[in-house]
This record gives structure tokens, C-alpha cells and sequence, in this order.
């Protein structure tokens, strides 16, 4: 899969996102070894804080159906003039399972950047750390 491809997957989620609280739509895809594609987007509680991200949708989407040791690529992108940065529990709920993850960061007008999570999230506190 291109990596255009799995950003278009995760810009198709914004219309997904349930957002009546900030408006923020954020989608989410994330790509595993064998081609499998989890999708997220963010879902908004009146609970502010019990709300989850894009990402985390997709991560838990994957790993509760038994993907776990081979998540290769994320995408996540905003419908925002700046590009859609994860955020700091996304970072490290992602680093739990894929501290290698390559990551497509997008933007409104639907161009993305490419880089590590090891890039946002470096030293980062996992499960070697508890040996
Ligand atoms: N949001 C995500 O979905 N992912 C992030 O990494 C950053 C923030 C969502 C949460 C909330 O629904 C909205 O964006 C505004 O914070």
C-alpha cells in the first residue's frame, strides 16, 4: 500500500469522527505487516475527559483483533491548517506496541509528513523497562 493510499484511508474517517465538543476531526489508519488496515477516528464523550483519540481507536481496533507484533505504519491527519500531531498518551499507547511505527502526519489540505514515532517520542518508557 502507497502511502497515499493509507492517508486517503485515514482522511475517509474524518467524516467518522464524532466531534460536537471541539469540531476537531481527526482520522486514523494503521497499516500491519500482512496489509491489514485499522481505521479511527475520534470519538468525543460529554464527559470531556473519557473521550478517545483517532489513533488510540485504531491501535485498539488492531490489537483486540490480534494484531499486535506487526504494526508497521500509522497515518493520522486533521482537517487543520497545521499538521495533526498525536498526542502525548497516543504517543505513548503506540510505543507500547510499535516503538519503530513510521508515521504520515496530515493536514487539511491533505498533505503529509513522513517521520518516526521514535522522532516524537524518543527514550521513550515501555514494556523493556519493567524487566
Ligand atoms: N485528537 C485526536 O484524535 N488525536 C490526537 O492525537 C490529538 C487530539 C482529538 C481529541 C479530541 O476529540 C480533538 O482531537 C481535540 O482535542
Amino acid at each position: 500500500m502507497t502511502d497515499r493510499a493509507l492517508a486517503d484511508l485515514a482522511y475517509d474517517m474524518l467524516s467518522r469522527s464524532y466531534v460536537p465538543y471541539s469540531k476537531f476531526p481527526v482520522g486514523a489508519a494503521l497499516l500491519c505487516a500482512d496489509g491489514t488496515v485499522f481505521t479511527g477516528c475520534n470519538v468525543e464523550n460529554a464527559a470531556y475527559g473519557s473521550t478517545i483519540c483517532a489513533e488510540r481507536t485504531a491501535l485498539v481496533k488492531a490489537v483486540s483483533e490480534g494484531h499486535r507484533d506487526d504494526l508497521v505504519k500509522l497515518a493520522v491527519v486533521g482537517d487543520s491548517t497545521d499538521y495533526c500531531w498525536p498526542c502525548g498518551a497516543c504517543r505513548q499507547m503506540l510505543y507500547e506496541f510499535a516503538p519503530q511505527l513510521e508515521l504520515l502526519v496530515g493536514r487539511g489540505d491533505r498533505e503529509f509528513t513522513k517521520l518516526k514515532l521514535s522522532d516524537l517520542l524518543p527514550h521513550g518508557f515501555g514494556p523493556k523497562a519493567l524487566t
